[in-house]
């Protein structure tokens, strides 16, 4: 009876978020090789607080605009009783991860805890991006070109950095906190850019009108101004279903977003009829998930 408690008892924690699959992949493949335990942060947060179970805490994420998405700052918020356990993180990103993971580190020590090792996997991009910026910046925001040789490549690449990764956490080593492009982030957050430049910017790539006091991080809930539905649409409500924060209602069966978006793209790439545009720049885009996540792996109801 007492070894049937120990063999079941869970001593790595594993929390994810992801909009189409990449960081899911990630955090499952850790999962598997560490035996821990796999949660999707859009259910932990529903919770008062999180009370990870074990002595490790893995935290898997994608990198937003170079820093964080805003789900994975109320996810440490919330978290409880961390200062003994052995923490690390791990985000996927397309072009770079730059000192996210700073941030990630910031942010747990002002719970308490420390972060002890940090890995950035890069994985097909899966957002928009200027195509001809020169020639028109605002309305060149196109959904990438992924090669798919490419892309084979860094799920291979992942492979490998996985028999890294799992070396260090098994033995609860100190790694590398690895950054990109460090100097240039530190020089964008000291001259402020984000709020001053890089909000307004996406802002308006976004479509939004109005006006907003609110910071950047806190910027991107407006974002899903960019979003519409096509004449391609049914009505099959996937977009709800798959929307990890309830930010898409059904309004005469045709999605309305509510505008505390995480702009995870959840909704436009997984979209059947790829009815979904962002600011009209992707109606050719071809949409992206990782091959090996279902929608269903996405569903966090
Ligand atoms: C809103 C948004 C912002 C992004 N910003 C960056 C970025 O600053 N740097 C980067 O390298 N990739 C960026 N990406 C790409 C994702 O980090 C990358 O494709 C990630 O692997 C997606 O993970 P997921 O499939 O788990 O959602 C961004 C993606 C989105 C949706
Ligand atoms: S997933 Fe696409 S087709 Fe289905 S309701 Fe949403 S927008 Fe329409
Ligand atoms: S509305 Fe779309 S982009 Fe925004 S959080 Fe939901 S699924 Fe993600």
């Amino acid at each position: 009876m007492a070894m049937d408690k120990k063999r079941y008892q869970v001593s790595t924690s594993i929390y994810y978020f992801s909009g189409t699959g990449n960081s899911l992949v990630v955090a499952r493949d850790i999962a598997e090789k560490l035996e821990g335990k796999l949660i999707a942060i859009p259910l932990a947060i529903k919770e008062e607080n999180t009370y990870p179970e074990g002595d490790t805490l893995g935290i898997v994420f994608p990198v937003y605009h170079q820093g964080l998405p805003n789900i994975i700052n109320r996810f440490i918020a919330k978290l409880d009783n961390i200062p003994e356990k052995y923490i690390f993180g791990v985000c996927t990103y397309g072009d770079s991860p730059g000192i996210s993971l700073e941030y990630l580190a910031e942010n747990i020590k002002a719970k308490g805890g420390k972060l002890s090792a940090g890995f950035t996997v890069k994985m097909p991009y899966n957002y928009v991006t200027p195509s001809l910026v020169l020639k028109d910046f605002f309305r060149s925001f196109k959904l990438r070109d992924l090669n798919p040789d490419q892309c084979q490549k860094m799920y291979h690449d992942w492979q490998k950095k996985l028999g890294y990764i799992y070396e260090i956490i098994k033995n609860k080593k100190k790694g590398e906190i690895e950054t990109a492009a460090r100097a240039i982030e530190k020089t964008v957050d000291y001259l402020n850019l984000r709020e001053t430049l890089q909000k307004k910017i996406w802002l308006k790539i976004a479509n939004f009108r109005g006006s907003t006091d609110c910071s950047f991080r806190d910027s991107v809930q407006l974002m899903d101004y960019g979003f519409q539905w096509d004449d391609k649409c049914n009505g099959c409500g996937t977009c709800v279903k798959v929307c990890p924060v309830n930010n898409i209602k059904m309004g005469k069966n045709r999605p309305i977003w509510q505008h505390h978006c995480e702009q995870c793209f959840a909704c436009l790439q997984w979209c059947p009829q790829e009815a979904i545009q962002f600011s009209k720049n992707t109606f050719y885009g071809k949409r992206y998930h990782h091959p090996d996540v279902t929608l269903s792996d996405l569903i966090h109801s």
